[in-house]
């Protein structure tokens, strides 16, 4: 391998300023995409309104997911233990109608109404500055609709319209891969170990093709979201770390050139 590379330019035999000129566009290059990264990152992290970016977020995005509501979980796991079965059924069917907001404090339900049921059977503990419940009155206070309501619903996040996907994959695309190809053929020209640019470059371009292709693919098998991440991943990566290789080999003075290249330095 290193004798067909011996015949490649070689960055450190580039003159001073282009030298300079190139420091600066990969610069630009490498900084341009770490902020459309953190662009993504801003674009995704509500979508399952819970906070941070997570796999949710992104599930949500490619192939959507409906998230239970934590309410309806928590009462049909039997919490609280002490909770009688009818009052438990009722709170269950409630959650499960679509008249979530109507009938909690529906006054024909009598004491089979929401609030009732919940103000008697958990605000001891559910309850701002409750004495009981080690503090879960702060955590997950149930003491008006707004409150509960948060934790009521079931979330359906659609996936993102097909149009969207056809944009973004025609403006990333063509872009990301003329950016690892760049970076691909300057690292290459480096001074470090082909094995190493080698690697860091093929992981980048696999990692690119699934991100790209797992977009379209998570919309049938949400599965494929791992792939949009695992890609963007590495891509990430190996953009990082070439950029920085191809500088590392620019700014260091180009001395060292093997016997095999033109010495004119
Ligand atoms: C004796 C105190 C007590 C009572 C009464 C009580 N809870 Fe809780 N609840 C807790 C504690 C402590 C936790 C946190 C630990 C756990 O999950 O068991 C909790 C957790 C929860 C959670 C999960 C919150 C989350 O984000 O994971 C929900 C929902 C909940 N309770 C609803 C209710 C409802 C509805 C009632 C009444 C029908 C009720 N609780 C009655 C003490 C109580």
């Amino acid at each position: 391998m290193s004798t067909q590379r011996a015949n490649w330019p070689r960055l450190r035999s580039l003159g001073l300023l282009s030298r300079i000129g190139l420091i600066f566009l990969i610069l630009t290059l490498v900084g341009g995409y770490i902020i459309s990264g953190i662009y993504l990152q801003w674009e995704y992290e509500n979508r399952d309104e819970r906070e941070g970016l997570t796999m949710t977020d992104i599930v949500g995005a490619y192939h959507g997911v409906s998230s239970p509501s934590p309410l309806l979980e928590s009462l049909k796991s039997g919490h609280p233990e002490d909770l009688p079965d009818p009052d438990r059924q009722a709170l269950i069917d409630w959650l499960e109608s679509d008249r979530v907001s109507d009938d909690y404090d529906n006054l024909d339900l009598g004491d089979a109404a929401p609030s009732e049921i919940i103000a008697v059977s958990c605000l001891d503990c559910h309850t701002r500055g409750a004495e009981m419940g080690d503090g879960i009155g702060d955590r997950v206070p149930l003491d008006y609709f707004d409150d509960v309501q948060s934790i009521a619903i079931s979330r359906e996040v659609m996936p993102k319209n097909l149009k969207i996907v056809a944009l973004s994959t025609h403006v990333h695309a063509p872009s990301l891969a003329m950016v690892l190809i760049v970076l691909v053929l300057l690292s290459a020209m480096t001074r470090w170990p082909s094995v190493l640019v080698g690697a860091l470059g093929a992981a980048g371009g696999i990692g690119i093709f699934f991100d790209i292709s797992g977009q379209w693919l998570a919309r049938t098998d949400a599965f494929w979201a791992y792939a949009i991440v695992g890609g963007g991943f590495a891509m990430s990566m190996s953009v990082g770390l070439l950029g920085f290789l191809i500088v590392v080999d620019l700014l260091l003075p180009g001395a060292k050139a093997k016997p095999d290249t033109e010495a004119n330095s």
